[in-house]
């Protein structure tokens, strides 16, 4: 795929609904008694893994339109293990998530696999504090496949050793099936999509501002939910909007969670024009509408307490840094290299490839700013869907367009990424 210069950005889009929520509500709104209604719903090859998967363990899940789901609940204990493994494809979220669910459905035995990149993924950040609760597992030295025995659970005060949303969802859902109460400390805090849906599924859960506790559930009610647009995938466009000269773009329903966007607090302080207003609620997460103008960006340092506030769009401040005046620092983000990718050398070798500079560190970037747009040439995407978005970001801004290998990616998180950006390359030649 070859993305050529767009001279500016204008105009009004509408992202799909969060990924994070999006896996949340068909997990959660199965362990629900009654049904769940999803509106909004972020379809993409990740959440589609995890209707599958639900699936799989014997709940129906019905789609209503495109984005309209049905899932008929069938209570916290009522999954049943499939014969033959659940395929959690490419998506981390799923395969942690549901590892503690499954870690509460005691007296059942699952497998779980998963394709050669969440192959890859560390495991035993989720197998070592479910297993201090009581269940079992098999890992192929910590790595998928896994087989997960569920066991009756006792609740434990859990330290996390990093900060991952992924991980803490994992034991606050295995939380709900444990005799006590169960608390995850976090050592800076993550999204917090879990706690606010387990409080609207009507758990009883307490939160502070690094840890939450939650209580074992006789059963959960969510009824609707309706999933705000994700920052993750507005975020592209919100940097390419900023780079780009004479652009003006509206990004609507967008899903403006604080502890999701850090990026647009760190390109604040860089100079962007990034304006919210509608600030309203959609399924209890601050949502909103973005108009990005463009502007001269100044670089910045960004470091650990940032980073889970912004972990999905490192890959974006990285090209946004490179084009400011001055030099960036990333640090404190060595999770990058437990991704998709190893994002820490598959950003550094993309933008490079571009003419720009920036040098991989152990955890993070350095990066000199050239304000000018980067050269062009090829890009690789390694399979990892925000690299690809990456590369067409920068190709949109770049001299002589960007040569994107493995660029269907993209459907892991963001089908019509591209069909939106030739709507784009239509409306900035009107
Ligand atoms: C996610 C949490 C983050 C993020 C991922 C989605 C989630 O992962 O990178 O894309 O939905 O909880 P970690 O929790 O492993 O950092």
């Amino acid at each position: 795929m070859r993305i050529e210069p767009i001279h500016r950005l204008v105009g009004h889009l509408a992202v799909p609904g969060d990924k994070s929520i999006s896996h949340r509500s068909v997990l959660l709104g199965a362990l629900c008694d009654g049904e769940t209604r999803i509106g909004g719903f972020g379809r993409s090859a990740d959440t589609e893994a995890t209707i599958e998967a639900m699936r799989a363990l014997g709940v129906v899940v019905e789609e209503l339109d495109v984005d309209t789901l049905r899932v008929s609940g069938v209570g916290l204990r009522g999954l049943s293990a499939p014969a033959a493994p659940i395929d959690c494809r490419n998506a981390g979220t799923l395969v942690r998530l549901l590892t503690g669910v499954l870690a509460g459905q005691a007296g059942q035995r699952f497998e779980l696999t998963g394709d050669e990149s969440l192959s890859a993924r560390p495991m035993r950040r989720v197998t070592e504090p479910l297993g201090r609760m009581g269940a079992v597992f098999e890992t192929d030295d910590g790595h998928l496949p896994m087989v997960v025995e569920g066991r009756p659970l006792q609740g434990i005060a859990y330290e996390l050793p990093v900060a991952s949303a992924q991980v803490k969802s994992a034991i606050l859902l295995a939380g709900l099936y444990a005799e006590g109460e169960t608390t995850v400390v976090e050592p800076v805090p993550t999204r917090d999509h879990t706690e606010l849906m387990l409080e609207a599924a009507g758990a009883r859960i307490t939160r502070r501002p690094t840890s939450a506790t939650v209580w074992p559930a006789e059963r959960l009610e969510l009824g609707q939910v309706e999933v705000p647009g994700d920052f993750s995938s507005a975020a592209p466009f919100v940097v390419a909007a900023t780079l780009v000269p004479g652009s003006e773009l509206h990004l609507h329903g967008v899903n403006l969670n604080p502890r999701r966007t850090g990026l647009l607090e760190i390109l604040s302080r860089m100079g962007a024009n990034v304006t919210v207003y509608n600030r309203r609620r959609i399924a209890g997460e601050p949502a909103g509408d973005l108009e990005v103008r463009s502007s001269d960006l100044v670089a910045t340092t960004v470091t650990a307490k940032e980073v889970p506030l912004a972990i999905d769009e490192l890959p974006l401040f990285a090209l946004a840094a490179s084009c400011a005046h001055g030099d960036s620092v990333l640090r404190g983000a060595e999770e990058l290299r437990a991704k998709e990718s190893d994002r820490i050398e598959a950003t550094a070798d993309a933008l490079r490839a571009l003419g720009q500079h920036v040098r991989a560190t152990e955890d993070g970037f350095r990066i000199r700013g050239v304000p000018a747009r980067p050269r062009g040439g090829r890009i690789e995407s390694r399979g990892d869907h925000r690299i690809a978005m990456l590369a067409a970001v920068a190709a949109l801004g770049s001299q002589q367009g960007v040569e994107i290998g493995g660029a269907e990616c993209v459907a892991v998180s963001f089908p019509g990424f591209f069909e939106i950006v030739e709507s784009l390359r239509r409306e900035a030649a009107e």
